[in-house]
């Protein structure tokens, strides 16, 4: 997959700080509350790994599977959540934690779904955002990395379900790819 890819986008030496920072930040922002961090999958699933390891609280974890039905670089018509929670999240303080926010549709509709549950707070942490790419605003507390609207994969990301376990993040043509290696 190297010879397709090239050079990793954000290598994973700056990878592995940013999300110590972020770890930091989180672990002193939630300090001495009832937190339930919430990996939405597929995509988040390294970056979620990476993040938990270093938010210093004795947190729990639970997870949605969403899927927006979605062409690339296009925002999604509608988003299925695949799972519910296993974790009860009324009154308690929740970290929504998302590879990728784009046009922000699927962020958006998952909290307003969490949001029927009652907890005490939402909030989203993203690795990486696209702002240029917004169709509505969203506040997205936690952001990894801001980036151009190019078409990402690795490190979860995925194009077309493949690619997801390339160990780093690397920015890709669909065009080319779509002709296939
Ligand atoms: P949004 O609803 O437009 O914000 O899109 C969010 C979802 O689209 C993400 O959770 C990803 O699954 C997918 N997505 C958006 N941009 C990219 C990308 O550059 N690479 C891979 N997936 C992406
Ligand atoms: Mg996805």
């Amino acid at each position: 997959m190297a010879e397709i890819f090239g050079k990793p986008l954000v290598t994973q030496e700056v990878m592995r700080a940013r999300i110590r920072e972020l770890g930091m930040q989180i672990s002193k922002d939630y300090q001495g509350k009832d937190l339930v961090v919430v990996g939405v999958l597929k995509g988040a699933y390294v970056f979620f790994a990476d993040l938990v390891r270093v938010i210093q609280l004795p947190i729990q974890i639970d997870f949605l599977i969403a899927k927006g039905t979605k062409k690339v670089g296009r925002p999604p018509k509608t988003i299925k959540v695949w799972t519910a929670l296993t974790e009860k999240i009324e009154e308690r303080h929740v970290l929504l934690v998302e590879d990728i926010v784009d046009s922000g549709l699927t962020a958006q509709f998952l909290v307003s779904q969490l949001q029927k549950l009652k907890p005490a707070s939402v909030a989203i942490c993203t690795l990486l955002s696209k702002p240029a790419n917004r169709k509505i605003e969203i506040e997205v507390q936690y952001v990894g990395f801001e980036v151009a609207p190019s078409y990402i994969v690795g490190y979860g990301l995925d194009f077309k379900q493949k690619y997801r376990n390339l160990p780093y993040l690397a920015q890709m043509n669909p065009e080319r790819i779509q002709e296939g290696p």
